[in-house]
């Protein structure tokens, strides 16, 4: 039987008309209106691309939208004033500083800097560590946080399931991890995370129910990996060589897609899984926020 696709496209049209109704809300009956500020250091294209993607996104969904694009060469100093002020400004619910930031500034003093309560990204070892720890408000990172909202949503709840995460990064995979360790909604797995290291990798992937892969390597997972009725979630994104096809490149996954979805019982594409979702939660943690702000949440 052919793959279910699990389309993150899809699925984020609607989470952000829901987003956008609640945010109509916030703005109506409590006077206000969700504030996202994006901070640009330097003129990294990847870096120019998402983060127009992101104030797009939010500017469509009745957010304020604020982009603040630095020089490169902008001092640490000069950048924890621009945090501070951003901090400090009541119509700024959350603050996302687009990463990598130029080799002069160092990535954790500034993420540190933003006020645990703004970091809308999931990023401050405040929220990392509240995740981990189940106690008290948080925000999750999008990434993962899209990852448990495509399974949901799509009725494949990982409850009860065995789920292998491959990749363990910060911004992936160890917050996946615990997200779907939590009791409660979008949790409740069984979990197992893999890396580069893990020894006879192909038979810890073909124990998954559920495999999300985040391992950053292009088509890495082949079908022989994967057993028969798996759920395949994929969060890599690459740019390969394609001299066959019009633009000399295309985009990838870490999955190598028509293998994989003739084995697979579900499978998210990439590009159009768990990108826009990534985006979606964005401007779902920043809604929640503002919902905080507001007392209403
Ligand atoms: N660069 C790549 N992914 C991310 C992300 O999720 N957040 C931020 N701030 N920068 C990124």
């Amino acid at each position: 039987m052919a793959a279910q696709i699990i389309s993150g496209k899809d699925l984020s049209t609607t989470i952000r008309q829901e987003l956008a109704a609640r945010a109509a809300e916030l703005t109506a009956k409590h006077g206000v209106t969700p504030g996202l500020a994006t901070v640009l250091v330097g003129d990294n294209p990847a870096s120019q691309m998402y983060v127009g993607m992101k104030n797009k996104a939010a500017t469509a969904a009745g957010l304020n939208s604020r982009q603040l694009t630095l020089a490169g060469d902008i001092s640490q100093d000069e950048l924890l004033g621009v945090v501070a002020g951003l901090n400090a400004d009541p119509t700024v619910h959350g603050i996302l500083v687009q990463l990598p930031l130029p080799g002069h500034i160092d990535e954790a003093t500034i993420i540190e800097a933003i006020s645990p309560s703004k970091d809308v990204d999931g990023l401050h070892p405040v929220n990392a560590g509240r995740l981990a720890t189940g106690s008290g408000e948080f925000f999750a990172p999008c990434t993962p946080a899209g990852v448990v909202e495509m399974l949901l949503r799509s009725g494949h709840d990982p409850a009860g399931k065995r789920v292998v995460v491959l990749g363990r990064s910060n911004l992936v995979g160890q917050p996946l991890a615990n997200l779907l360790l939590r009791k409660g909604r979008g949790g409740d797995a069984t979990v197992t995370v893999c890396h580069s290291r893990t020894r006879d990798l192909a038979e810890v992937t073909r124990n998954a129910e559920i495999l999300v892969v985040a391992i950053g390597r292009p088509e890495m997972i082949t079908g022989d990996m994967v057993s028969p009725g798996t759920v395949v979630i994929d969060v890599g994104t690459h740019r390969v060589d394609d001299p066959g096809s019009e633009k000399g490149y295309r985009v990838c996954g870490d999955v190598l897609f028509d293998e994989v979805r003739k084995v697979a019982a579900a499978i998210s594409p990439s590009p159009g899984g768990v990108g826009p979702m990534t985006i979606t939660m964005l401007l779902s943690n920043t809604v929640d926020a503002a919902a905080r702000a507001a007392a209403v949440a």
